[in-house]
């Protein structure tokens, strides 16, 4: 049922530590208790309704002037968040592609019809090593939740310019994830998230996922992860992106769409 391509970057050829895809320290950042309990990173973000919302809405609309069937890839699809909303429009089949076995099995247990029907096929791969194998201009939407963030900034980079590659002309890059806004407001927006960490999981029996995502977001404001959102609109738009926009804010978490031009 699933695809797997175990090669961790052949496109980079990013072996060391510094150049890792998923750095610091070279582990893949949803390996562990993280990925165990993933689910219950969502009751902590009251808002992923509002952000899951903008990209059904732009995806529909999306398929809706493509007129035909929409191919499109979910990178880091995860356990199928983004994915699903993909599906949900039935215009659009959808590869998922995730480096992290654990996730991917989470993605599997829900998501097998869709894979009997012929509108999911399943990745084990690293994103760019996925995305290099891929034709210039044959993809109509790349899709990803969360991920972008979790990749250094060199290797954001490489994925960034293989996605501007392969998808076509006139085709749509949707991503949503954590844009740091700039100065001030984005302490605001960390206070804002950590509080709501603490009273989703401040009980005694969740304090080892409370720690988990603490100090996974502590990681995230490091050089190696943090994502600002006009960096990385600057970044897309010299890549030779157009129409960048941000469609929806809620706190830390942005929605940002792309295209490639005609
Ligand atoms: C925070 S989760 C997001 C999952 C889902 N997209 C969502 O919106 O909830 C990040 C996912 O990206 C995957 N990931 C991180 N680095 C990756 C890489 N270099 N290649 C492929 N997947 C990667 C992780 O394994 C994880 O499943």
């Amino acid at each position: 049922m699933i695809d797997r391509q175990n090669d961790p970057d052949p496109a980079s050829g990013a072996q060391s530590e510094a150049d890792n895809p998923t750095a610091p320290r070279g582990g893949r950042r949803f390996a562990g208790e993280l990925s165990d309990r993933y689910d219950l990173w969502r009751v902590a973000r009251p808002h992923l309704e509002a952000i899951h919302r903008a990209i059904s809405d732009q995806v529909s609309r999306f398929a809706e002037a493509h007129g035909d069937r929409v191919n499109a890839v979910d990178i880091g699809c995860g356990d199928g968040a983004i994915t699903g909303l993909l599906l949900d429009d039935a215009r659009v089949d959808v590869v998922g592609v995730d480096n992290e076995p654990k996730m991917i099995a989470q993605a599997l247990g829900g998501m097998t019809q869709w894979i009997e029907r012929g509108r999911l096929s399943v990745v084990e791969a690293d994103a760019c090593g996925y995305l290099a194998e891929q034709e210039d201009g044959s993809i109509d939407l790349v899709a990803s939740g969360y991920v972008f963030h979790n990749l250094t900034p060199a290797y954001r980079t490489k994925v960034f310019a293989e996605i501007r590659r392969v998808v076509r002309p006139g085709g749509l890059f949707i991503n949503a994830d954590k844009f740091a806004r700039d100065g001030e407001a984005h302490y605001q927006d960390l206070k804002w998230q950590v509080d709501r960490f603490f009273e989703a999981f401040g009980d005694v029996e969740h304090i080892d996922i409370l720690r988990a995502w603490v100090l996974h977001y502590i990681e995230d404001e490091g050089p190696n992860h943090l994502m600002p959102e006009s960096a990385t609109l600057k970044e897309l738009g010299g890549l030779g992106l157009v129409d960048l926009s941000i469609i929806c804010r809620e706190r830390m978490d942005a929605v940002m769409v792309a295209r490639k031009a005609v």
